[in-house]
């Protein structure tokens, strides 16, 4: 057994067991202990992010990089130092990340500094005709923004096609071409829990000079993440999935690529020099980063880092894989219920949307919610993949480290009950 710093639970061979780092997990739903079973929507958070979160405000309280104070100096000191503790944890390099307030930001930043681009005439402009691909798999979160600066670029908008078991079609790559400029991919899609063929895609992207942007939302809490080993442009990162807080995502850009990206959201803290005709921007990361930031937030996404460093992300995925085993075969092996994406576990996380027949998504939730187990319904702002596999909506059960084998059996076993509870019956 090994002692990591910040956890009170323990670290065995292959097998983690950390739910006392997790003060939430200890509470009960309507009597029964919470199995929660949410986290590819939001994960619960240990002690020490919540501290760290705390003590900041207790100890640290500044602004960043305006002070010339004790407190503005350790405040900026924590902003700076988890920057460069995210970068490390992902591959990359402090100048290359962006602190954004979630993902999404971080995606519209990408596609609203290429309008910019265009309507500056850089480097990275567009012009009609250019094309713009993305997958049918995506969260809106990364396809709406690509979507709305097709539109107003002039450029066309395509799609790498799904398979009938969610994964990606590589044979559909050929919809990137010559004219394509950038091509934005989740890693992990949030619906079917696939991983992405990174290495096929990033390939035909960079055979034609594209901008490659990754979605890294449902992969980084499960999966070792090495930004130069997946040889992607761009990768958006939600701090909130990762055991982080909410309100604090990011985004790494490679360096040059960075060098010639034009701000965004301008304003404070982004500037060298305003006249009343002019400015002229900091390098980047600083001319992305407007206005005061979540620094609280940053704290704590920072010790959120250092644990999943503690326990190891190679142990981390090596749990999560045995979870994904239990809960791809249990949900697959209930009566009536479809799931939505790969029927094995290999080449996925753990997370699985799944239809039960002739009962509504709404309706399976709340069953289980009277048990105290939460799992996701609705589209999962992922309407595209939903349409694709046929339906309007699904529930969607999925784990994080601190799950265990037991909280997925449990699920499994009321999941089996469900439709017998409204009365369905087979045929
Ligand atoms: C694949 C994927 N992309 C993007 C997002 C948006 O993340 P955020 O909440 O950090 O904006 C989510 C959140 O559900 C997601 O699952």
């Amino acid at each position: 057994m090994m002692a990591v710093p910040g956890r009170t639970g323990s670290l065995d061979a292959g097998e983690l067991s950390v739910r006392a780092d997790f003060p939430i997990l200890g509470r009960t739903v309507r009597g029964k202990p919470l199995v929660y079973l949410d986290s590819a929507a939001t994960a619960q958070k240990p002690r020490v992010v919540i501290e760290a979160e705390k003590t900041f405000y207790e100890r640290s309280n500044a602004a960043v990089h305006r002070g010339a104070h004790a407190l503005a100096e350790e405040a900026t000191e924590v902003y700076e130092s988890a920057r460069a503790h995210l970068a490390a944890f992902v591959g990359g390099r402090p100048d290359e990340l962006l602190w954004t307030k979630n993902a999404t930001e971080g995606l519209n930043v990408l596609a609203y500094a290429l309008l910019n681009a265009t309507l500056d005439g850089g480097r990275f402009a567009l012009r009609p005709g250019d094309e713009i691909v993305v997958t049918e798999a995506e969260h809106h979160s990364n396809l709406v923004p690509w979507q709305q600066l097709a539109r107003r670029t002039g450029a066309r908008f395509r799609w790498l096609r799904l398979h009938d078991d969610g994964r990606i079609d590589t044979s559909s790559l050929d919809v990137i071409t010559e004219r394509t400029r950038v091509v934005a991919f989740t890693h992990v899609s949030n619906v079917t829990g696939a991983i992405s063929p990174v290495s096929e895609i990033v390939a035909a992207a960079r055979a034609v000079g594209a901008l490659t942007v990754l979605d890294a939302c449902q992969s980084a809490p499960h999966l070792p993440l090495d930004v130069r080993a997946l040889g992607v442009d761009a990768v958006a990162i939600s701090g909130h999935k990762l055991l982080g807080p909410t309100g604090v995502g990011a985004v790494w850009v490679r360096a040059d690529v960075l060098a010639d990206l034009p701000p965004v959201i301008t304003g404070g803290s982004t500037v060298q020099v305003v006249t009343m005709e002019e400015t002229s921007f900091m390098p980047p990361p600083a001319r992305f980063e407007g206005g005061t930031q979540m620094i609280a937030q940053i704290a704590g996404l920072d010790a959120a880092i250092g644990y999943l460093e503690g326990l190891g992300m190679e142990r981390v995925a090596a749990h999560e894989a045995g979870l994904t085993e239990r809960l791809v075969q249990g949900v697959g092996a209930v009566d009536g219920v479809r799931i939505l994406g790969p029927a094995s576990a290999g080449g996925r996380v753990g997370l699985v949307a799944f239809d039960v027949d002739g009962v509504h998504p709404h309706d399976v939730s709340q069953v289980l919610d009277d048990d105290g187990i939460a799992i996701r319904v609705g589209h999962h702002c992922a309407q595209p993949v939903h349409r694709r596999l046929g339906v309007h909506a699904s529930a969607r059960a999925s784990v994080a480290v601190y799950n265990t084998l037991d909280d997925v059996d449990f699920f499994v076993e009321r999941l089996a009950r469900v439709r017998g509870f409204f009365g369905v019956t087979n045929g």
